[in-house]
Formats: C-alpha cells, structure tokens, sequence
C-alpha cells in the first residue's frame, strides 16, 4: 500500500501543475477567474445559513444514516450524530461561498444538486439565485429530514428536495425540468456512477450549462471519471481547482483545460 494516501499525493501533483490567473488567456476563462474566484463574498452575505450551519454542528440527536456513497456498505444503516455529519459532510463556508458566486454569475433559472446532506450547501445555491428553481436529491432519509428542518427554518420557498437514491431519482427529477442550467455533483464519489450521472444530466443541458463535480481527485476512480469528462465531445473548456472541477459546453471556445490553484 503506498505511504501517501491518493488525494495527497493528487493535491501534491496539483500545486506542481496549477497555475493562477497570469496563465489564464481564455477572456471568458479570465473573467470567471476575476469574477468568482479571486472575488470574495462579503463577510456577514451568508450570515444566517452560518448559524444553521452553527446549530448543526451543536446538534447531539443521533439518526440511522444509510450510505449510498462511493465505498460505503451499500444499504446498510448505522448511527451517527448530526453533529459529525455536519462536521464531515458539508461543504465548508470558503467553498459554499464560491458556489455562490458561481450561480449569481451564471445567473440559472434550474439548478440541480445531487447529494442535498443537511442541506447547508442547498441553501447558500438557494439564496445566491433567489428566482431560481433548486432540486437537490438525497438518498438517505434521515439527513434528508433534518435537511427539510432547515430550509423551513429558512423560509426558503425555491428548494425542491427529493428523498432516493440518485439511481431512481435523477432520471424523475430532470423529467420535470424543462432545461437545466447549473449542476452540482457532490455525492457517489467513483467513477461509472460520475459519468452516468453526467451523461443523464446532459440530455437537458444547453451551450451555457455550467456543471460543477465535487471531489474530483478523491481516488484514481474520481480522476478517471474526470479525464473521462474531460474528454467528452460535449465538453469544451474545464477548471481544475482540486476540489472542484468545473465544466462548459459553449461551443464557441477553443477546447481548453485549466487547472488552477485556488
Ligand atoms: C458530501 S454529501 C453532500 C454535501 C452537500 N452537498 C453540502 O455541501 O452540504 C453527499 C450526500 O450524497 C448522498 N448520496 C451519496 N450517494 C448517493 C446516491 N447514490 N443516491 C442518493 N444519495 C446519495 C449521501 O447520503 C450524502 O448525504
């Protein structure tokens, strides 16, 4: 078994091969950089998801998770805190931010997340694109109700949340969907799974769809299903911020893969 574990030694090989902004020649490429990336949300923006995010953290009930994620005993229930789950699971409040960012400049009218967890991530795409229409699915029923507890506590009225697996519910939800503007990949971390779901998600795609996948180094599997999309005839330019791979299709730009240290 190697010394390094895998996204280590990913994260290693990134800081080698990411550039910054003076690399970026792309003008649309450059703007994203300028206007989502090097911009920084204002301290007190998301003040309100912060302290649900706060709340959760502190919250001691103990729920039976099912895990459908990559690696995980497909099925089977165990125990654990809402607290370690928010400690765990969410997207930290830098990253949130910058998805934020993401869709007030993509400006969609439908946005997809996949992997709803608690639901803090939701609410910060929610509230960055307050005219949008969110559907964000959940496998496990559990997470998925305290997830509801928190957008009624945020009197959120455009989340659409839906409870199963991604397996049965994406093909259902994208139905319902006219066109679909922003995606958010953030659960079943491995490869087939990735692509099929990507591959589902594109039948309601446009030229301006932007999709962002989670986790795109965690294991060889993850980076296969990136140079996977990568390679896609659909997929002109991509951003690697290690995290985050981020995907256009405009047809207008030369094909172009960025990774960029962020
Ligand atoms: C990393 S968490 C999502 C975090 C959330 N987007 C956030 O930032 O707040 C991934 C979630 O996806 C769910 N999940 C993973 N694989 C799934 C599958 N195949 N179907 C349904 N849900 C799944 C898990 O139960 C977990 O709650």
């Amino acid at each position: 078994m190697p010394l390094i574990p895998y996204p280590v030694r990913a994260y290693l090989k990134h800081l080698r091969h990411g550039g910054n902004r003076h690399d970026v020649h792309s003008p649309f490429v450059f703007a994203l950089v300028e206007n989502v990336l090097r911009k920084r949300t204002p301290p007190h923006a998301f003040a309100e998801i912060e302290a649900q995010r706060l709340a959760l953290l502190k919250d001691n009930r103990i729920i039976t998770v099912t895990d459908f994620g990559a690696g995980s005993r497909q099925g089977s229930g165990f125990q654990r805190s809402v607290s370690s789950i928010a400690r765990t699971a969410l997207k930290p409040k830098r990253q949130a931010e910058m998805l934020a960012r993401l869709v007030d400049y993509s400006a969609p009218n439908t946005i997809l997340e996949l992997g709803t967890s608690l639901g803090i991530t939701t609410l910060y795409l929610a509230r960055s694109a307050a005219s949008a229409q969110v559907h964000t699915i959940e496998g496990c029923t559990a997470i998925g109700s305290i997830a509801q507890e928190n957008f009624t506590t945020a009197g959120t009225q455009n989340i659409h949340p839906h409870v199963g697996r991604f397996e049965d519910q994406l093909d259902v939800v994208l139905a319902t969907l006219g066109r679909l503007d922003f995606a958010f990949i953030d659960g079943h971390h491995a490869k087939e799974p990735t692509l099929s779901y990507f591959d589902q998600c594109l039948a309601k795609a446009h030229n301006d769809t932007v999709f962002i996948f989670d986790d795109i180094h965690w294991s060889q599997g993850m980076d296969d299903a990136w140079s996977a999309i990568k390679a896609h005839p659909k997929v002109t330019v991509t951003i690697d911020l290690f995290n985050f791979g981020i995907v256009f299709l405009r047809k207008e730009q030369q094909r172009e893969h960025f990774v960029l240290r962020y």
